[in-house]
């Protein structure tokens, strides 16, 4: 299949563009370069042996988006592009609302004039809210997210799911990412944040690499193991395969489907600097801070619904994912 990528540009996007190729496909890229660097394609290009078509355009701009659909056969797109910090979009409400929602509306619109009804989305475990049920299967009930954010990922599910209902050729794939950290085991891509890293794992690397002092660690009075927040890791080569997985579902007209993308492991903020110092023989400096405002105990999934209904699975383990994060950013100490 051909597939467009929005967002293709960014940390997960051009992971899936690698994973996609590599499984057969081929992949049109949108992405405003608002949080991201081309320089990912090219990277990813070189991986695959080609060259990954990348158009530089908001998906906000119809008359770009038709220009992409009139131009390309597009069987499905995985729709990555979106704002997603979490403390921003506290701050900048409007902007995340605006950017979010009507690049969806956007691209679903565009998608309907040229026939196009395939759609994967990229959700977040942050639907689940302080989640009800631990780990989390897809029927726990999605809860009140905190912030503008989630309320955009939770919202555009909806969205999503009421278009199918109202045209039953739809085929919607909502996927609830859990904590996707890691890079291609290369060492030449990985992830590459703006200013100060709001996520656990760019903060070690950086830390781990000289360019942060220490890690503050975000509370140790929670109820875990050993009192600091505890998550699903999951290794980005495996997200992004699972993006391939869900592929063959629409392939086979699935309507609507919603899965979990996690390992089903829980890890706390402690473990993980433990598996990083481990594997890769280096220094993380860290200290105990205060809690951060939102943040919850405990989050971790069961994937088993993506198992039995996509065939995928998580592969990777913490020590691949500490590896492969800490092997891109001291190669690329700058990022791209
Ligand atoms: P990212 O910022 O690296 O990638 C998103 C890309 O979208 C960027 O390249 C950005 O330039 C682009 N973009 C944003 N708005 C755009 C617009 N209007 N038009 C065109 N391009 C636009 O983020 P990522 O980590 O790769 O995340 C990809 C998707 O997965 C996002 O929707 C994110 O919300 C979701 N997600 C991410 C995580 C995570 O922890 N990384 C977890 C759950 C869900
Ligand atoms: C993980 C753990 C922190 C940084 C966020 C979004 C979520 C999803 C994934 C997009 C927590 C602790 C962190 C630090 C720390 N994104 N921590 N020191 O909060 O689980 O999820 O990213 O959809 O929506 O909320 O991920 O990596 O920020 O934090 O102690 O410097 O590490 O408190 O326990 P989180 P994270």
């Amino acid at each position: 299949m051909n597939i467009l990528l929005t967002g293709g540009a960014g940390y997960i996007g051009s992971h899936t563009a690698i994973e996609l190729y590599k499984a057969g496909h081929s992949a049109v890229v949108v992405d405003n370069l608002s949080n991201s660097n081309p320089e990912s394609l090219r990277r990813a290009g070189r991986i695959v042996g080609r060259e990954i078509p990348f158009v530089r355009a908001d998906v906000r701009d119809r008359e770009a988006m038709d220009r992409v659909f009139g131009e390309n056969r597009i069987d499905a797109v995985i729709h990555f592009a979106g704002l997603k910090a979490v403390g921003e979009s506290v701050e900048k409400p409007l902007e995340y609302y605006e950017n979010n929602m009507n690049a969806t509306f956007v691209l679903l619109e565009a998608m309907r004039s040229h026939g196009c009804k395939n759609i994967i989305f990229s959700s977040s475990a942050t639907v689940y809210g302080d989640p009800q049920i631990i780990p989390i299967t897809e029927e726990c009930p999605k809860g009140h997210c905190t912030n503008p954010y989630g309320q955009t990922k939770s919202m555009l599910e909806e969205v999503l799911m009421d278009v199918q209902r109202a045209d039953r050729e739809w085929n919607v794939i909502l996927l609830r990412y859990f904590n996707p950290i890691g890079a291609h085991p290369s060492g030449t891509m990985g992830e590459n944040p703006n200013g100060i890293p709001n996520n656990l794992m760019p903060y070690i690397t950086q830390t781990a690499v000289g360019i942060r002092k220490e890690l503050g660690v975000f509370g140790n009075d929670y109820d875990t193991h050993d009192g600091t927040g505890v998550r699903d890791y999951i290794h980005v080569c495996d997200l992004a395969a699972g993006h391939v997985a869900a592929l063959k579902a629409i392939e086979r007209k699935c309507g609507i489907g919603i899965y979990n993308l996690g390992t089903g492991h829980g890890y706390s903020v402690l473990d993980v600097v433990r598996a990083f110092v481990k594997v890769n023989g280096v220094e993380v400096p860290y200290s105990i801070k205060p809690r951060r405002a939102g943040d919850i105990a405990t989050c971790y999934c069961n994937p088993a619904k993506a198992k039995a209904e996509l065939g995928w699975e998580a592969k990777y383990g913490i020590e691949e994912m500490c590896r492969d994060s800490w092997n891109w950013q001291k190669n690329n100490p700058e990022g791209y």
